[in-house]
């Protein structure tokens, strides 16, 4: 049986002392719910103050991207032992915003290709957190315009061996996978349950086709995207979904509090 694990990804929100507050409202809450793996990713900024506020929970801290570079000349970048350092145990990666693979923005090509990653930098980010020992949170999922092409399947699958090329089954263990319709990320339009179980499955099954039944069974594949305390439940309980990545709801206490008792 997978423990399911809620994730909040705070994104460019909250200011160091709004961060503090939301987390002090919610520490001793979310601590008691012993039954289910939790994580908040704050700003860089924010980290500092939310690590030690959380020290002493089973709440994990997580950083929202890195560079694969120890240290050195990188302006602008910060690495896996940086964020450790800083008190995180997890890191979202490929995220559909750090990808430029935005839903909602309408912005020039060029813009976008400030945020672009492709699956190669990805792929080095994933294996620059193991390294550090950190848990990667692999994000992947389709655009609307690849869903309506009929292409969802394929960018799963081709997101997935890009980013994974040379990762090992013991380095599985140290991956969580979040399935993110980039359509529904921001949106208001979550993908309906059985929808977001079977694309689920279709990682799981990749998985298991790659790496045997043992990383299958074992890899926790959460969905992203519109998850509220409202639908959280009915996600939760497909057959292929082991928890959520949240994000405006992941700022709204009660709200947190009520998708993560939806994965008890
Ligand atoms: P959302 O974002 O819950 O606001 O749709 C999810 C995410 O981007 O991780």
């Amino acid at each position: 049986m997978r423990r399911k694990f809620i994730i909040g990804n705070w994104k460019m929100n909250l200011l160091q002392s709004e961060a503090t507050a939301l987390i002090t409202g919610l520490a001793d809450e979310l601590d008691a719910l012993d039954g289910v793996d939790l994580g908040v990713c704050p700003t860089y900024l924010s980290i500092g103050v939310v690590a030690p506020l959380l020290a002493r929970t089973h709440v994990q801290v997580g950083a929202q991207n890195t560079f694969w570079e120890t240290k050195g000349a990188f302006t602008g970048q910060v690495s896996p032992q940086m964020i450790k350092d800083a008190g995180c145990t997890l890191c979202l990666v490929g995220h559909s915003e750090t990808r430029g693979r935005f839903g909602k923005l309408d912005i020039p090509a060029s813009t976008v290709g400030i945020f672009a990653e492709s699956n190669e930098t990805i792929n080095l980010k994933i294996k620059a957190l193991l390294v550090s020992g950190l848990t990667a949170v692999l994000c992947i999922g389709e655009t609307l315009a690849e869903r309506e092409a009929g292409n969802t399947d394929s960018v799963i699958a081709s997101q997935l061996s890009g980013a994974l090329a040379g990762v090992t089954p013991e380095d599985l263990l140290a991956i969580v996978i979040a399935y993110e319709p980039v359509w529904a990320i921001g949106t208001g339009k979550t993908c309906d349950s059985p929808e977001a179980n079977r694309v689920c499955g279709v990682v799981r099954s990749w998985i298991r086709a790659e790496y045997g039944d043992e990383s299958a069974d074992h890899m926790r594949v959460l969905y992203g995207g519109s998850v509220k305390a409202a639908n959280a439940k009915e996600l939760f309980s497909t057959s292929d979904i082991d928890g959520g990545l949240v994000g405006g709801a992941a700022l709204l206490p009660e709200e947190f509090i009520g998708i993560a008792k939806a994965g008890l």
